[in-house]
């Protein structure tokens, strides 16, 4: 497989049988991102929680690709209200899909949307973690630090782990080394920063205190093929 960072926290996975997903779609207002969001192509869309750069472009995107999305219960009911294809799902589940394996685990956060002046409740925000072509990819959503990270790096053999580093809203370098401690993935990529000033990072500084040289930086664009 190939994932491709897309700015911010969106990655695409594209499976060696030509299935497409992507994760956390923020195309619009997005300044960093390299998509357009008229021509980009999936078949399945994972959403992480309710925020706005992380739901992003999923409805029109979703729509005009006929793509599912799969996600916490209550993004997949809104999902579906807007006449996309859905499945909803929840902390600690996982479930077979023909494309693969998906768990969705505890982030801690929040997650609401704002549509149509309204605020409307997304259920809990949450990481995922994506198994096919026995590979195991860990995307941490938005995060703080919590020690349970220890549990998913004994439960899972993570060979690629995205991890918040801006700060803010999320953990913030020091701390999201931590947690890298904790996850033990083979290659650790950071996502969410200097995508707007307040999340300005030095990812440089952040991957060289990383143990056993797991980290890689993904240039907007950039890919790791598994
Ligand atoms: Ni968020
Ligand atoms: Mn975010």
């Amino acid at each position: 497989m190939k994932l491709i960072f897309h700015g911010h926290s969106c990655i695409e996975i594209q499976l060696d049988d030509g299935t497409n997903i992507l994760l956390d779609p923020f195309i619009t207002g997005n300044p960093v991102s390299d998509l357009i969001a008229d021509e980009v192509e999936t078949d399945v869309i994972l959403v992480t929680h309710g925020h706005d750069d992380h739901i992003g472009n999923m409805i029109p995107v979703g729509k005009r690709n006929n793509a599912k999305v799969v996600s916490i219960v209550e993004i997949a009911e809104f999902a579906a209200e807007q006449g996309l294809s859905s499945h909803g799902m929840n902390l600690g589940g996982k479930y077979d899909f023909p494309f693969g394996r998906v768990t969705f685990v505890p982030a801690l956060h929040s997650s609401c949307y704002k549509f149509e002046n309204q605020k409307l409740y997304m259920g809990e925000p949450a990481g995922i973690i994506f198994q096919a072509e026995g590979k195991t990819i860990y995307h941490a959503g938005d995060t703080a630090l919590f020690s349970d990270m220890k549990l998913l790096g004994e439960l899972y053999e993570i060979d690629v782990a995205f991890l918040p580093i801006g700060d803010n809203f999320t953990m913030g370098p020091e701390t999201a080394v931590i947690a890298a401690d904790y996850l033990k993935a083979k290659i650790v990529v950071p996502i969410h920063y200097n995508t707007f000033d307040l999340i300005k990072q030095d990812a440089e500084a952040f991957v060289q205190k990383l143990k056993n040289n797991s980290g890689k930086i993904l240039a907007v664009g950039e890919m790791i093929e598994l």
